[in-house]
């Protein structure tokens, strides 16, 4: 008995030094101490000993048994340690590492210009009243009083769909509709996309425009140039100055067409202005009496002033922009240079 106890220690002193697993030595433990196990298979053989030498040799064989256990144990919690040592250093986290900077989003510089517009007009107690892209000659022409041959019905000028609806050519029929709707006195603007068959490297067959639209009693070209002073400081300075210039738009009379001091050279004079100091931003002019008529409302008790303006034109303006199409190209390192 005491020759095998011995043979057993060897071989468990040789295998316990040997694993580096727990699992390892799990199956070393299971192999000497589970009930099948060699140790148990000793008890198990002092039923063929003398009565004599029965305790003696189960209290060696105990003995055996309590330091296997004890070294089981003391091998598991080594080996234990050790497996956590490693994940520490495997899943190691430097915090003072540097993050990877995650890239936010911003607006498009058009949609930049649109909300600083709404901003401003909204303060003025102006609402946001959106048209259709999709209009019918009535809105986008008749009823602006442009008249059956003018040159901007022209299919080369226009999307037509069918013989009667078009894909707007102006925010205009904005304020026809706002007319039709809206129970006077109001004030609107009316931001948009807008659509013609044009492409250079100033225009686009997309751009966007906002139109306004104020109708009360007793207007005046007075107080569009207030207002229209207002929007020109609010995308410019506040140093920047307006100037009118009589126009032609079927839609209003008398028609103006507005001019901001160069946000270059501030009326200076440089190669953006083509050295007269001034800028065209915008159209405007107080509502033709026709309009007011053809959208149901009476020319002789309500004035309207109307402006439109391009969006796109102002954002290639404010931020250096020399081609529209850069605007929509998608490319990202154009784009984030607008990031406010
Ligand atoms: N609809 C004009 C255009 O697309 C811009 C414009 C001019 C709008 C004068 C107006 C206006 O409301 O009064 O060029």
């Amino acid at each position: 008995m005491e020759g095998k106890i011995k043979e057993l220690r060897a071989q468990i002193e040789e295998l316990a030094g040997k694993v580096a697993q727990i699992d390892e030595l799990k199956d070393v433990r299971f192999k000497y101490l589970s009930k099948n196990g060699a140790i148990p298979a000793l008890m198990k053989q002092l039923g063929s000993l003398s009565k004599e030498e029965r305790p003696a040799a189960g209290k060696i064989i105990n003995e055996f048994k309590v330091w296997a256990t004890e070294l089981f144990d003391k091998k598991e919690e080594e080996l234990g340690k050790k497996a956590l040592e490693m994940r520490y250093i495997k899943e190691a986290v430097d915090v003072t590492m540097p993050s990877k900077k995650s890239k936010a989003g911003h607006l498009h510089p058009v949609t930049l210009v649109r909300n600083e517009l709404i901003d401003a007009f909204t303060g003025m107690g102006f609402t946001v009243f959106e048209g259709p892209e999709i209009e019918d000659d009535f809105h986008n022409f008749t009823a602006l009083n442009v008249s059956a041959d003018h040159p901007a019905r022209d299919k080369q000028d226009t999307f037509y769909i069918n013989d009667d609806l078009l894909l707007r050519t102006h925010t205009s029929p904005g304020q026809v509709r706002a007319m039709e709707t809206m129970k006077p006195p109001f004030k609107i603007v009316s931001p948009g996309r807008v659509f013609r068959c044009d492409d250079d490297g100033t225009h686009a067959p997309m751009f966007h425009q906002m139109e306004g639209l104020v109708i009360d009693k007793n207007l005046s070209l007075c107080d569009l140039q207030g207002l229209l002073d207002t929007l020109a400081k609010t995308v410019f300075d506040k140093d920047t100055k307006t100037r009118f210039r009589p126009s032609f738009f079927p839609f209003t009379e008398p028609s103006v067409e507005v001019d901001v001091t160069c946000c270059e050279c501030h009326g200076a004079g440089c190669s953006l202005c083509k050295g007269t100091g001034w800028i065209e931003i915008l159209g405007g002019g107080v509502v033709n009496r026709n309009v007011i008529k053809n959208c149901g409302l009476d020319p002789d008790e309500w004035t309207g002033l109307a402006f439109g303006t391009g969006l796109d034109r102002i954002a290639m303006l404010k931020y250096g922009v020399n081609n529209i199409h850069l605007l929509y190209d998608g490319d990202v390192r154009i784009l984030s240079q607008f990031r406010k």
